[in-house]
């Protein structure tokens, strides 16, 4: 449909009315409004731009410029702040981990005394203990915590100190096992442990000094074995005699109270309030202690013998003590004789009371330990070994037992962790398994799985081997021993018959 001329001409004309509209009502004040500020007449340009526009467009200028620089710069360290933060709680971490690992004292409430057992900065170190197997008190070695985390992963880590060692001195430290240390704790001795590992070529250039170490050890045993037997036939004749002893002590100390009670009537040459009879029958007391209460054949009563030697001179008021040497009041040296008496009386009652049961524990320790000496089952036949698995080369073949002993020894010979008192055959079986007649073999059929699976460990729930399934105990070597050490190691263990 089209609009024709005449529909045309009205459209144009609305259109040029309401042109006009628009122009005519955007001018000027229209009677009856009032004029907006901004359309009023004001100052000029020449009024208005006085020094202090100036003044305010320079410091509006300026103020620009700083945070055109300073935003970005502020952005720019924000991250490195956020890792001043963080470092700043690692630091602390690390703190609280090692007061846990300190002992517990009045300063350190926290202390958990791991340094007691694994040495200052977890070098490595000892702690008593009486071995199930053979009854013997030994010294059974902590290992080293500064380099564990070559060996296990953080969470194989936290699975020792949680679950602890069973049947052996190490504790179960987590809540998890009834233990006092919550996760976040763990979290900071782990923490601490990571600021104390050597560098691997620490680690890994201590191989030598471990092996001679070994070797040494080896040579050394018997001498040990022998010292040992020593010690333990001293502490059984201590027992044995315990009861004797404590009866004498008790006689000797109510005779002594008896003299001391009376010490003050007859002839008295050196004028020191003992008389001269007293002080002969004090001198009788103190030979007849010596002779028979003091021993040293228990460590607890060692330099207990010197001090039960007191003697008197009835012309001399002074008398050497048997505690220090000095030269002390007769009346004086009597009263230490009565305590040294009293404190026998007090550390033999109890071997007197226990004699069946300690007698019997210390002859199955002997007897033991006298087997271990004569049956030697630590030993090994480095030429036969050598003949076996390393072409005749002797050198190769101790290198090769010296760095199973060092590396594998603690969890894979029985009573290893004693040293050679506690010792069997190397491979016996421990924490990990028997390696004995040819198990590795049968594990491992192929050797090269073998040197694999040393190299990197177990790893829980994962099986190994034809039917092995790995909980983790197994640490990997492959960062802390050379492919060629790993290699004789595999080699001795399969040797193992
Ligand atoms: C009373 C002594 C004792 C105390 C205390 C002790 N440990 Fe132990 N720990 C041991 C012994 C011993 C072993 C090795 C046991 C064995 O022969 O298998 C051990 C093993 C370990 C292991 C396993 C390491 C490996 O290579 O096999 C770790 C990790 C460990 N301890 C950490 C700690 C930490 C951390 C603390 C303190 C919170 C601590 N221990 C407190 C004695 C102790
Ligand atoms: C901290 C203790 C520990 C040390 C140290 C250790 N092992 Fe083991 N090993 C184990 C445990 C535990 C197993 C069993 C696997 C598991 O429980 O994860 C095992 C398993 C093995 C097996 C497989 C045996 C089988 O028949 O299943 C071999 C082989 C072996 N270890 C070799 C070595 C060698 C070689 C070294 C030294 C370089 C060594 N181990 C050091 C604890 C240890």
């Amino acid at each position: 449909m089209s609009l024709g001329p005449f529909g045309v001409a009205i459209a144009v004309a609305f259109l040029l009315v309401g042109l006009a509209y628009l122009v005519g009502s955007g001018r000027g004040p229209r009677p009856g409004r009032e004029v907006p500020p901004n359309l009023q007449p004001f100052l000029t340009d020449e009024d208005l731009e006085t020094s202090r526009l100036n003044k305010t467009l320079t410091a509006a200028l300026f103020s620009s410029a700083f945070l055109a620089i300073a935003l970005p710069l502020y952005f720019l360290s924000e991250s490195g702040r956020q890792a001043d933060f963080t470092e700043m709680f690692e630091e602390e971490a690390v703190h609280v981990g090692e007061l846990i690992f300190l002992e517990q004292s009045a300063e350190n409430p926290e202390g958990f005394g791991c340094i007691a057992c694994h040495g200052a900065e977890g070098v490595g170190g000892g702690v008593d203990f009486t071995e199930p197997r053979t009854g013997a008190r030994v010294t059974w070695q902590a290992p080293p915590l500064n380099l564990v985390l070559y060996l296990f992963d953080e969470s194989e880590v936290r699975y020792w100190l949680t679950w602890g060692r069973p049947r052996t001195r190490m504790p179960a430290l987590g809540v998890e096992a009834g233990g006092p240390l919550n996760e976040q704790q763990l979290d900071f001795v782990i923490d601490y442990l990571e600021s104390i590992q050597i560098s691997q070529e620490e680690a890994l250039s201590a191989v030598n000094g471990i092996v001679d170490a070994e070797l040494a050890s080896l040579e050394a045993a018997p001498a040990v074995i022998d010292g040992a037997i020593a010690a333990q036939t001293g502490e059984l004749a201590a027992i044995i005699s315990g009861p004797d002893r404590a009866q004498w002590a008790e006689d000797l100390e109510a005779n002594l109270r008896q003299v001391l009670e009376g010490a003050d009537s007859g002839p008295d040459r050196d004028l020191d309030g003992l008389s001269d009879d007293s002080e002969i029958q004090i001198n009788r007391i103190s030979e007849l202690a010596f002779a028979n209460v003091g021993t040293d054949a228990t460590p607890a009563t060692a330099s207990a013998a010197n001090r039960l030697i007191v003697q008197i001179d009835p012309g001399n008021p002074f008398s050497t003590s048997g505690q220090t040497g000095d030269a002390i009041p007769d009346q004086q040296a009597a009263e230490e004789l009565l305590r040294e008496l009293r404190a026998q009386i007090a550390a033999l009652r109890p071997l007197a009371a226990n004699n069946e049961v300690l007698l019997e524990t210390a002859e199955t320790a002997l007897a033991n330990l006298e087997s271990t000496r004569a049956e030697e089952r630590y030993a090994v036949d480095f030429n036969d070994l050598a003949e076996r698995a390393f072409d005749g080369n002797l050198a190769t073949a101790q290198r090769a037992y010296g760095l199973y002993s060092g590396y594998c020894g603690r969890c894979h010979t029985a009573g290893y962790s004693a040293g050679p008192v506690g010792a069997l055959e190397p491979g016996s079986g421990g924490l990990g398994p028997s390696l004995r007649n040819g198990r590795s073999v049968v594990q491992f059929p192929d050797a090269e799985d073998h040197y694999e699976f040393v190299l990197n460990g177990s790893v829980n729930g994962q099986p190994y081997g034809v039917t092995g399934i790995g909980r983790g105990w197994m640490p990997g070597f492959g960062a802390i021993l050379s492919e060629a050490d790993l290699r004789l190691i595999v080699e001795f263990e399969r040797s193992l018959q």
